[in-house]
């Protein structure tokens, strides 16, 4: 018999609740057969507001209970109902859960009837009026509603396992022959009789085939909690760059007979934050992360395991970063596990935002610590637990409560707690702050010592410029690359403070938000990523901060008519080759190297563009070399900054050359735009190579655009239904003839399907700063499927899937 069975499929869901429909009798034909995960209100892509989502909707669905299940336990397990919820089974209530980021479990065997179906009936209320966190004042973010993840049932005999919390002790440098340095301690919950059992364990690495006996036989002596001790003989630890994972399996076992088995994902690690930086197996690593916030364009928190899989690999594998921080609530099992998997560091926080409650609202926010521990501690990526509402105010009373949940529930991790004040009461063991002070002309961070209240306490940023610049995709020039360089400033600032353990830049993507943030539309557009996780230029900034794939952009399209007066400002090289040539019109202008960078912290910085002519100059004309050189110098200055407030040495250099070297105000204007001026017969074609171990390892090529096609790329093609249905993400670009982004590209965009895939969302949607992006799902039916995106000046791109069930 398969014990864990989901209830994803076949569900019936009304916007509105009805007492009838907790009765067998109710005629459903009213309601929408609908999938989980589910969300009670597909939303525009923007401009609505929350009254769309916020309702008392009804979800109903009928459970078989097969006869030989009479007399096992059967749990009910809800992953995520937002917000607050009323369970009724058989016309009866069979309990309620006040939390929409944390699961819940209920015995429902004594309810079941078996050999026939029964009535499973949530009421589901997503009305932000409710008394529990996030709610209560304003927040910056959608709260959603619906049940969003997934609903199993796990069929157990009388005895089972209701919890195993895995934790491992490592003394790093121990010799493994002779010390075995590291233990494995598993604390054991168990339900039932527990007389006459006993616990097994085994262990495999996982992607291995060779499991072996960890603890053959634990007399458990009738108790229900258990702690059980054991050396583990060549473990490998977890590290971010090689994230081993063992599957450590318990069992219940009676006679020969094994009666219970879980098995749990864990990875051997010490991660600690100390005074002077976080450690992770006693190395020190500075923490570069970015915050996560769980929703999507249309779905808001409903996407199935795929999406969740993928955020990580996009903070990983794309965007660079060590870490994440789920602000502001405990994010996806299937996020985290993927987390788990890839050696991404994960800061988890509970449910809230700026605002506590009364006595009754603090409880739950108590509880919902509670259950964020306990549901989330065997992941060996969760390094840190939030345990303050996000930037809220001092609490002691409340705080010394839920840091002491926390540490009851997992006395190996440490608690942080996020706050947007200086030197406020310090209850954690890690002073996490908002640190907001970086305007684009202050140093990127403020130093620990004027922050914290306990310099022997470390010290972690949690977000950075979020609001501080608001970009969109489709902003000028110089506000996307502004947005750029204040990542990057921060990021030196914090790589050059040894004493501050790492941070968290606001944010991963844009979101939907309510009416007293983000820019009218309900969009933050405070992402390094649009909605659809399509990059911002900033993105490149931590795309770059890794070694694993060479990235090479640039921060200008190269188009001189973008600037104010012409005149191209600052144009940053984002690299993390081991040097970068420059061309014009194939002529080799410059070599810069990393030193370049005026960024000394990072390990890849910015570098900024301060040569277009190279040797032409002193290859093409009479001057002598030290003519030429000044000549370049004063070229240079023009083409970046122009003729208004030139400074005294470019002054000096024009002077010199009319006055000492007769040159005529003609011949100055002549080489300006030979060698400068953008304009004229010949588009001039700028070239970048970068170069990795001696190879060209990449190429970006500016010229003006002629043509322009459609780009679409899927994260994956072949469909694979699971638990329930499968979405693919589709990122839509229109590219000029280099594969270059066109920035101002915002014409609309048909999408359509074929096959067994339904499309989330509009079918007719618009670029917005040349990118846009699809969602779609599986219908429960298997096949080939397609996707065709039409668009009136390019090509259309044709996706093919294939769907399997
Ligand atoms: C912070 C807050 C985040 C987000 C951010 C925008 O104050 O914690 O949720 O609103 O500002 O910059």
């Amino acid at each position: 018999m398969k014990n864990r069975i989901y209830l994803n499929n076949e569900w019936y869901f009304s916007e509105t609740f009805e007492p009838e429909m907790i009765r067998a009798q109710y005629d459903r034909s009213g309601m929408k057969e609908v999938r989980i995960p589910h969300t009670c209100k597909e939303t525009p892509f923007h401009y609505f507001d929350e009254h769309v989502y916020q309702m008392v909707s009804g979800y109903c669905r009928l459970i078989h209970a097969p006869k030989e299940w009479d007399g096992k336990c059967v749990l009910l397990t809800m992953d995520g109902v937002a917000h607050d919820c009323e369970v009724y089974l058989n016309e009866q209530k069979i309990g309620e859960h006040h939390c929409g980021y944390t699961a819940f479990t209920m015995d429902i065997s004594r309810v079941l009837c078996y050999g026939q179906d029964n009535i499973l009936t949530v009421k589901v209320d997503s009305r932000e009026s409710l008394n529990i966190p996030p709610f209560g004042h304003v927040i910056d973010y959608m709260t959603y509603g619906g049940i969003y993840r997934d609903v199993y049932l796990d069929i157990k005999e009388p005895v089972y396992l209701e919890d195993v919390f895995l934790h491992s002790e490592i003394q790093i440098g121990a010799d493994p022959e002779k010390d075995m340095p590291v233990r494995l301690l598993s604390d054991i919950c168990l339900h039932g009789n527990t007389h006459g059992i006993y616990l097994q364990q085994l262990i495999r690495e996982k992607g291995t085939e060779n499991e072996r006996i960890l603890v053959e036989k634990w007399d458990v002596n009738g108790n229900s909690e258990i702690t059980m001790d054991t050396a583990v003989a060549h473990a490998k630890l977890w590290e971010i760059d090689h994230p081993t994972l063992y599957e450590i399996k318990t069992r219940i076992i009676k006679g020969e007979e094994i009666l219970d088995e879980k098995v749990i994902s864990f990875g051997f690690r010490k991660a600690e934050f100390r005074k002077d930086g976080f450690y992770l197996n006693d190395k020190k690593i500075k923490i570069r992360g970015l915050n996560r916030h769980q929703s999507y364009p249309y779905v808001g928190y409903a996407m199935p395991a795929s999406m969740q899989r993928r955020d990580a690999d996009i903070l990983k594998q794309e965007l660079g970063v060590n870490a994440v921080r789920t602000s502001h609530y405990p994010q996806s099992h299937y996020f985290l596990e993927r987390c788990d998997e890839i050696g991404l560091m994960v800061f988890t926080e509970m449910p809230g935002w700026q605002h506590i409650g009364d006595e009754k609202w603090k409880e739950q926010a108590i509880e919902n610590v509670r259950e964020m521990v306990i549901q989330y501690r065997n992941h060996p990526s969760i390094i840190l637990w939030g345990v303050r509402i996000n930037e809220s105010r001092d609490d002691d009373a409340f705080y010394k409560k839920t840091n002491e949940v926390a540490h009851k529930l997992d006395p190996y991790r440490q608690t942080g707690g996020v706050r947007a004040g200086k030197k406020s009461s310090l209850l954690e063991d890690v002073y996490t702050y908002n640190d907001f002070s970086h305007d684009g002309s202050t140093p990127g961070c403020e130093p620990k010592k004027r922050v914290t209240s306990d310099m022997e306490k470390p010290y972690l940023v949690s977000e950075y410029n979020g609001h501080m610049y608001p970009t969109k995709a489709f902003d000028w020039e110089e506000h996307r690359v502004e947005h750029a360089i204040r990542h990057a400033n921060v990021l030196d600032a914090i790589a050059g403070e040894e004493e501050i353990t790492g941070s968290f830049g606001w944010c991963m993507t844009d979101y939907n938000t309510h009416k007293d943030f983000g820019s009218g539309d309900r969009i933050c557009y405070h992402g390094v990523m649009d909605m659809f996780r399509n990059p911002k230029l900033a993105a490149d900034i931590y795309a770059m901060q890794q070694d694993e794939q060479v990235v090479l952009s640039l921060s200008s399209t190269m188009d001189i008519g973008e600037h104010p007066a012409c005149n191209r400002g600052k144009t940053w090289i984002f690299s993390n080759a081991d040097s970068i040539r420059m061309y014009k019109n194939d002529r080799f202008i410059k070599e810069y190297v990393p030193q370049d960078s005026p960024y000394k912290n990072l390990l890849h910085g910015p570098i900024e563009i301060d040569d277009y002519i190279g040797t032409a100059i002193a290859d093409e004309e009479n001057f002598s070399k030290k003519q030429a050189a000044e000549i370049k110098e004063a070229l240079n200055h023009v083409a970046r900054f122009g003729f208004s407030n030139l400074p005294k040495k470019v002054i000096w250099i024009a002077l010199k050359m009319m006055l000492i070297h007769g040159m005529k105000p003609q011949q100055a204007v002549e080489l300006y735009n030979r060698y400068i001026g953008d304009w004229g017969e010949k588009a001039t074609v700028y070239r970048f190579e970068a170069i990795k171990d001696g190879n060209v390892a990449k190429e970006v090529i500016k010229e003006p655009m002629t043509g322009m096609h459609l780009w679409a790329e899927a994260d994956h093609i072949e469909l694979k239904e699971d638990h329930t249905y499968d979405v693919a993400a589709v990122r839509i670009r229109m590219l000029d003839e280099n594969n270059n982004q066109l920035y101002f590209y915002n014409e609309p965009v048909l999408l359509e399907t074929e096959g067994p895939v339904e499309l989330i969302g509009e079918s007719t949607i618009s670029f917005h700063g040349g990118m846009c992006g699809a969602y779609i799902k599986t219908t429960g039916r298997e096949g080939k499927a397609a996707l065709l995106i039409r668009n009136a000046q390019s090509q259309e791109v044709r996706i093919e899937f294939s769907v399997t069930v």
